[in-house]
């Protein structure tokens, strides 16, 4: 059963969690590397595709969790342009998953209002694969709730890449190529995720201490976020313990700090975000 449906009590856990966050301060935009499926199977001497297999889960908790809590933008790194080195039947094993969860989640999608949107060399997926996200994504178009980015055959060199290769094209296109000059809106207009801010807090699973090639461009100024925890063992906890580090952090963007906030004490007073734990809560 969902793990969303335990149902948030006062002396709980996460209740106590959601308490110290600060629904005005929430990152609009959560990015995460979803990393250490493989490991999490290893240690169960179970083969690497049962570690994808429970990485479902945490990403079906994830998005209603941000959903629920009001984050506007959740971009998902579910695969990348280098894991096409990977044996051909884990990236295998990997599409069927994918639309494993399209099939599995589109109505829940729909009904929590979530849009979903793919970024990411697209036309390099198996046809197959490509159409079902396709109708899903085109399904989903009328929502207004949280967007849901699945970054798939994605690689942040190559988003960049394609970026300038579009900005070349249109100008080639409308005669301006001579007098082109390239500015920062008109690249990060030119990117996948042109519609969208950039990311505020970036989570990495597993521990590792790197990018590997995601959202280059947009997270020149994310709050980075690593935990030791595997992806398919990641909870809504973890989702809350992370939100609660970056509301502390001092986003400064090389200016100097903001003037100090009223409120000193970690923990907000009960009444700001009664709202925020009655959305973690299913009726
Ligand atoms: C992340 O888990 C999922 C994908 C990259 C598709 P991994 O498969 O990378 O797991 P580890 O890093 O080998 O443990
Ligand atoms: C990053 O994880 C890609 C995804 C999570 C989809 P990897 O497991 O591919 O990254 P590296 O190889 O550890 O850098
Ligand atoms: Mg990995």
């Amino acid at each position: 059963m969902n793990a969303l449906l335990e149902v948030l009590q006062p002396g709980e856990p996460d209740w106590e969690l959601a308490r110290t966050i600060d629904p005005d301060r929430l990152p609009a935009h959560i990015a995460i590397i979803m990393d250490g499926n493989g490991r999490w199977a290893g240690r169960r001497r179970l083969p690497r595709v049962a570690g994808h297999q429970a990485g479902v889960g945490p990403v079906r908790n994830t998005v209603e969790t941000c959903g629920r809590l009001g984050v506007k933008v959740l971009t998902l790194y579910a695969f990348s342009v280098e894991n096409w080195k990977r044996p051909r039947a884990e990236v295998e094993t990997l599409w069927r998953l994918l639309r494993y969860y399209l099939r599995q989640e589109l109505p829940e999608l729909q009904k929590n209002d979530v849009r979903l949107q793919a970024i990411g060399r697209l036309d390099a997926l198996p046809a197959p694969v490509r159409k079902e996200l396709e109708a899903a994504v085109e399904a989903t178009s009328s929502n207004r709730g949280l967007l849901v980015n699945l970054a798939i055959n994605y690689g942040g060199r190559a988003e960049i890449i394609d970026a300038v290769n579009a900005i070349l094209e249109g100008a080639r296109l409308d005669g301006s190529i001579s007098s082109l000059k390239l500015d920062e809106e008109l690249i990060a207009s030119n990117l996948y995720t042109a519609s969208c801010p950039d990311p505020d807090l970036l989570i990495r699973t597993s521990g590792e201490m790197r990018i590997s090639n995601f959202l280059l461009w947009q997270i020149a100024y994310a709050e980075l976020y690593v935990t030791g925890t595997l992806w398919p063992d990641f909870t809504r906890r973890d989702l809350l313990e992370a939100i609660v580090e970056y509301q502390k952090r001092d986003r400064r963007y090389g200016g100097l700090s903001a003037p100090p906030q009223r409120h000193e004490s970690a923990e907000l007073p009960p009444k700001r975000n009664e709202a925020l734990i009655e959305a973690l809560r299913l009726s």
